[in-house]
């Protein structure tokens, strides 16, 4: 059996015609949606995420605030620049991108933004919507990857899903939202003591490690039929690579994310529209209070 290429440009083309429309409709409504976006210092992969996030706002009509700030930005001025977004009638979405440099608390900064700007739904008050069904903003990795199982028509119902990955961004939404169309998760991670055993009966695997010397999911450590999500992304000889040994993995499985095409045009297409969705709230706000 050869498996499917689950192929995310194609899906996040069709996300975005969508938000693209819902721009429009918004934009004869009297709002440009506006995403601010925060980068603090100088990490090369860091900048390119958020140019390539600002260029796809462009393309589809989201207006953009560019804040790049020193490696050496203080808690207090994160704050201050955070109160001040929070504020701005013009802002939509708010966007810090993780990790930051040691000095700033990732807690007290993604805490700190206004929960109807939280485009990464990082706010504790989103992710206690999240944790109970009923988030409007989603962690935009995690949601894109529910968007591609929707979009192949992957039935997650009783299925025992295993995701590699705890980190907030991606590994805990993502349980939340698996477990919400009823598959039996799982979450490994560093500690986990027989992570082959558990990826062998697992009938939906999703890998977020990002660092091939210490995890590489290959042929041996799945069954036939497997669905494999990979969100990692890390350098090798030059070349963008994730955590799959996808050309011998797609030949055993049902589906399989190629790294790149795969999972990372889905993150920026929610992140647009998270920053439609978040605009569309600020209208409600408007008309009802
Ligand atoms: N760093 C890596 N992925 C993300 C993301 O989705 N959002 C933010 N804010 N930072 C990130």
């Amino acid at each position: 059996m050869t498996g499917q290429k689950i192929d995310g440009i194609a899906v996040a083309t069709s996300v975005k015609e969508r938000v693209r429309a819902a721009v429009k409709e918004l934009q004869n409504a009297g709002i440009t949606p506006c995403l601010a976006t925060v980068l603090v210092g100088d990490d090369a992969a860091s900048a390119t995420y958020v140019k390539n996030k600002q260029k796809a706002c462009a393309d589809i009509g989201i207006a953009t605030k560019d804040h790049k700030l020193p490696v050496t930005f203080s808690q207090k001025e994160m704050n201050s620049l955070i109160d001040l977004l929070n504020k701005d009638d013009t802002v939509h979405g708010i966007l810090v991108q993780l990790p930051l440099p040691s000095q700033l608390d990732e807690f007290a900064t993604t805490s700190r933004i206004s929960p109807l700007k939280d485009v990464d739904g990082l706010t504790p008050y989103n992710i206690g919507l999240l944790t109970s069904a009923r988030a409007i903003l989603k962690p935009c990795t995690p949601s894109g990857i529910m968007e591609l199982f929707e979009y192949y028509k992957i039935d997650l119902e009783g299925k025992n899903a295993v995701i590699i990955n705890r980190s907030n961004l991606v590994g805990k939404p993502l349980y939340n939202l698996m477990l919400e169309k009823n598959s039996t998760v799982t979450t490994c991670h560093s500690r986990t003591r027989n992570l082959k055993e558990h990826c062998q009966i697992a009938d939906i695997i999703i890998t977020a490690i990002g660092d091939r010397k210490k995890f590489l999911l290959t042929e041996d450590m799945v069954k036939d039929g497997v669905v494999v999500i990979d969100v990692g992304t890390a350098r090798l000889e030059g070349k963008l690579v994730g955590d799959v040994d996808y050309e011998n993995i797609i030949k055993k499985a049902s589906y399989v994310t190629p790294v790149p095409g795969g999972v990372g045009p889905m993150t920026i297409a929610m992140l647009l529209k998270n920053t439609v969705t978040a605009a569309s709230i600020s209208k409600e706000f408007v008309q009802h209070n």
